[in-house]
Parts: structure tokens; C-alpha cells; sequence
């Protein structure tokens, strides 16, 4: 195989020639890999990126400068405000109804912290169903579609990591009932590793390029280069349910966040939760200038996590649930030029073949890694809308293998959302006796209390499912 002369051309004009050197002791196939990955390099992005630096200071200066989120919808609290919540719902059940809303799920991390060795949505996490994330939410999707008429699409963003697995798993248990024609599997792209000082990538082997996925905020370039932000439009889709792989107990295209985000006008809206602590590891919405953004908690000191306004009130308490709505027209302006995410830059120890032909693990950092951030599509919003929820119901995340945000904590929260939700239909559920709700037999307190017989027992455990209390 010879190199397609393009190719030839982008790297003879680039400081990567030696991504070649080894192209000799290359067979054929090894050859069309290598040549497979290059094709792929955008390196007029990767010369910006060798010339970028950290931009130490700017985020100090932000924090100085921010207020607490003020663009601001929080739990209803009085008569007022919860007939404002309930027009909200309304203008949610309406937007479903109308057919011209679609979801996003970002399932392209590797999931380190869990140290799961599949795909994160793979993971049971059904208290006595065993049910997986993706399965949950894949319910979750169907019977919002059923409760409002119109099936809504589902578009699935995959990484190398997990693209091949997540697709069987679909296929293999018939979508969970959803149409395949409204799943869309859409794989985002890489970014090279490159090395401090010289810029070159780095050779993982003789014929590999050293890649990593470009992070959630990929999403905006991986919707473009798969054409699917014109599939939406052609599918009358306006407004994007966006979430993560990692959080069971959200709500799934929930009517009264989309409700909210229409009737203020957002282009984006995200959802808060109050931090347990000011010291928790979690990235905190804020009003920098006027302007909504995320600093993450590794750019705060402990100090500035605790500064509170001039009336006392803390100014760093919105965390990111990572649950969002986009207005399709939006993401079309983020995917023009002068939208795009800042990359945020790791140094890391990254394996590499050297100029004779030795594989190096360092084991100090050698290379920058690049990653985009969804939140920084934020302070690029003309109106961004903060909505605060109830942490206990929304946001209770898979992340780490043990202690806080694993899946002990995660089950147990389920466990404890659906048992409010029978005790407040009137059920009785004995003591440590654990009912999980089929998201096909109820999404929320109302529907449960709509669907179960007027006293209900639950002297057992119990997987309410449809065929039960319908
Ligand atoms: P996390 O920041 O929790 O990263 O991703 P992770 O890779 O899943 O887990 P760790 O940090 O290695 O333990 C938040 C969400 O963003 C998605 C993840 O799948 C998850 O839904 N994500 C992350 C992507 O889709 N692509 C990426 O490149 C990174």
C-alpha cells in the first residue's frame, strides 16, 4: 500500500514525520491501520494544540470575579411558585407531545473510577432486577414516549472503548423496546497524545498513533462530522434531552425541565444540586460577568469553596448534575468555528515508541492529553437557565467502585425514591423490604399513585413491573 498523496502531503507540511519512520517494517494490513488513523487527524488542530498553553491565572481571575448562579429556578416552596411549577410541567408535556424532542446520552468514558472492565452502561444496577443502566434508561425512554404519544429519538454517543459492546448489548435484548430506528449509535472522535516541549504525537506502536477519546464535549464536532444535528432537523427535533451514563435516578426527558427551558427562553439550561459540602469533589455552576459557567472543584481552593456573598450566602453551592437541555439550534452554532470548546490539557505518563524503536513507559508525565467539556458550551449561550432540583431524587451517580457515588449508594437511592413514591400513594411497605419500579410500570410518584391499587401491602420484595398492578 502506498500513502494516499493527501495524506503524504498533510504530514510532509506538518512536524510529524515521524510517524513514518517505521512505515517500512509495516505489512499491509499494519499499513492500513496506521494510514486508517492518520486520515483521521485533523493536523491543522493538532499544530494549534502542540502551540497551546495552560492558561494559568484566567481561572483564578473568574473565581475572584463570580456570584451564584442567578439565572435561577428552584423548588417550589409556596402556593405561587408551585402553580409556576406546575405550567412548567405543563409546557413539558406539551413540548413531548409535540413531538420535537430528542435524547443524548454520552457514553463514551472508560470509566476508570468504577473500574468495570465493559462499557459503564453495561453495569447492573437494579436493586432486585439487576437491570442495567442502559436498560433503565432505555425504559425510561420508552414510557416517557408512551405517556405523551410521539417515540422520541435516541441518540447514543460511543467511544472506541465502547462503541462495539453497546451496540450488541442494544441488539442483543431488542433495544429494550425501543424502535431501532430511533437509536442512533454515533462514535466520537480522538484527540493525539502529544509530547511536552516538542508537540510531536506519540507512536503507541510502530504503527499506531497514541489516541484518547476528546471528552464529552466531543459531542458538538462527533453530531457534525455524523450529520445528525441535519437528521434532527429533518425529524422536526428542536430540543435535546442531554445526560450521562452514570445516573440512574434521572428523570429521563423530564417535562418540567424541558417546560422550564422553553417558557425562559434558554438556549441551554442545566440542572443543579445543592453540594453536601463545600469540600465535595464536584464542579459548581456560577456567574462570572454575567455569563453562566462551570469551575471545576480541582480549581478551587478550599477557602475560596467556602466564600459567601455579602448577605453570607455561598456563592459555589450549584453543582453539576451534567443533566442539560440543548436547543438543537444551538449546538448547529457551537459547530461553527468561532463556537468551539476550549480543550482542557492533562499531563500524563503515555506509553510510547521511541526513535529506535523501543517502547517507553514512563513512569513520570511526558505527553499533554487534550479533552472537551459539554459545561464550557455554557458562558457560549445567550441564555443559560439554572434549574435547581432535589439531590435525593435526581442525582445520585455510579462513579467510584466503593464508599460515596458507587453503585451501593446508587441502589439504595433507588430503593429509597421508590419507596417515597408508594408512600405517597398511600402503600404501606414494611420495614427493610425493598420494591423497585419498573420504569415501564411508573416514572414518577404521580404514576405510581395512578397505577396501584388503593391499599396496597408490600410484606415482600417486590419487581413492580406492568403486568402486576395494571
Ligand atoms: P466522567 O467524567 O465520569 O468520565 O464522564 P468516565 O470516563 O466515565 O469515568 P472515569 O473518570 O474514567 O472514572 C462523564 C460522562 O461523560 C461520558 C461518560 O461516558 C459519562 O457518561 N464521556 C466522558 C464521554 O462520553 N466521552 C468522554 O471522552 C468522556
Amino acid at each position: 500500500m502506498e500513502l494516499p498523496p493527501t495524506l503524504a502531503q498533510h504530514i510532509e507540511q506538518s512536524s510529524q514525520q515521524h510517524l513514518l519512520r517505521y512505515w517500512d517494517e509495516l505489512d499491509e494490513s499494519g499499513r492500513q491501520v496506521l494510514v486508517a488513523e492518520l486520515e483521521h487527524i485533523d493536523f491543522a488542530l493538532v499544530e494549534r494544540l502542540a502551540g497551546a498553553t495552560e492558561v494559568a491565572g484566567s481561572v483564578a481571575d473568574r473565581v475572584a470575579r463570580a456570584r451564584a448562579p442567578q439565572n435561577l429556578v428552584t423548588p417550589p416552596t409556596d402556593e405561587e411558585s408551585r402553580n409556576e411549577q406546575r405550567r412548567a410541567v405543563q409546557a413539558g408535556q406539551d413540548l413531548l407531545r409535540s413531538g420535537r424532542v430528542g435524547a443524548i446520552l454520552v457514553a463514551g468514558g472508560q470509566g476508570t473510577r468504577l473500574g468495570f472492565d465493559r462499557p459503564k452502561g453495561l453495569f447492573p444496577i437494579g436493586p432486585l432486577s439487576n437491570k442495567t443502566l442502559y436498560q433503565l434508561f432505555a425504559e425510561q425512554l420508552v414510557a416517557r414516549g408512551r405517556q405523551f404519544g410521539p417515540p422520541i429519538p435516541y441518540f447514543i454517543m460511543t467511544s472506541g472503548a465502547t462503541h462495539a459492546e453497546t451496540v450488541a448489548f442494544f441488539e442483543e435484548h431488542d433495544f429494550f423496546g425501543l424502535l431501532p430506528e430511533n437509536v442512533y449509535f454515533f462514535e466520537q472522535g480522538t484527540l493525539p497524545a502529544l509530547e511536552l516541549d516538542s508537540g510531536r504525537m506519540l507512536l503507541d506502536q510502530k504503527g499506531r498513533l497514541s489516541l484518547s477519546p476528546d471528552g464529552h464535549g466531543g459531542l458538538v464536532r462527533a453530531l457534525a462530522r455524523h450529520r445528525l444535528l441535519e437528521e434532527m432537523t429533518l425529524r422536526g427535533i428542536d430540543y435535546l434531552y442531554y445526560h450521562q451514563v452514570d445516573n440512574p435516578s434521572a428523570p429521563h426527558c423530564d417535562p418540567a425541565f424541558l417546560g422550564w427551558h422553553v417558557l425562559r427562553g434558554a438556549d441551554i439550561s442545566t440542572k443543579v444540586v445543592r453540594k453536601v459540602s463545600p469540600d465535595e469533589r464536584m464542579g459548581v455552576v456560577c456567574d462570572v460577568d454575567g455569563a453562566a459557567q462551570i469551575i471545576e472543584y480541582s480549581d478551587l481552593t478550599p477557602e475560596q469553596a467556602r466564600t459567601t456573598d455579602a448577605s453570607g450566602q455561598p456563592i459555589f453551592w450549584a453543582g453539576n448534575t451534567a443533566m442539560h437541555v440543548f436547543n438543537r439550534e444551538f449546538l448547529e452554532r457551537l459547530t461553527e468555528t468561532n463556537g468551539e470548546l476550549p480543550f482542557h490539557i492533562a499531563r500524563k505518563a503515555v506509553p510510547y515508541v521511541d526513535d529506535s524503536g523501543q517502547r517507553i513507559v514512563p513512569s513520570q508525565p511526558n505527553a499533554r492529553k487534550f479533552e472537551q467539556f459539554i459545561f464550557d458550551a455554557l458562558p457560549l449561550a445567550r441564555n443559560a437557565l439554572v434549574v435547581e432540583v432535589e439531590r435525593r431524587e435526581e442525582f445520585n451517580p455510579v462513579k467510584n467502585r466503593d464508599g460515596a457515588d458507587s453503585p451501593a449508594t446508587a441502589r439504595q437511592a433507588l430503593i429509597d425514591i421508590h419507596r417515597r413514591w408508594l408512600e405517597a400513594a398511600g402503600a404501606v411497605v414494611e420495614r427493610d423490604v425493598v420494591v423497585e419500579i419498573s420504569p415501564l410500570f411508573a416514572l414518577d410518584a404521580e404514576e405510581v399513585a395512578a397505577r396501584l391499587p388503593a391499599d396496597s401491602r408490600f410484606a415482600e420484595d417486590t419487581h413492580l413491573e406492568p403486568h402486576l398492578g395494571t
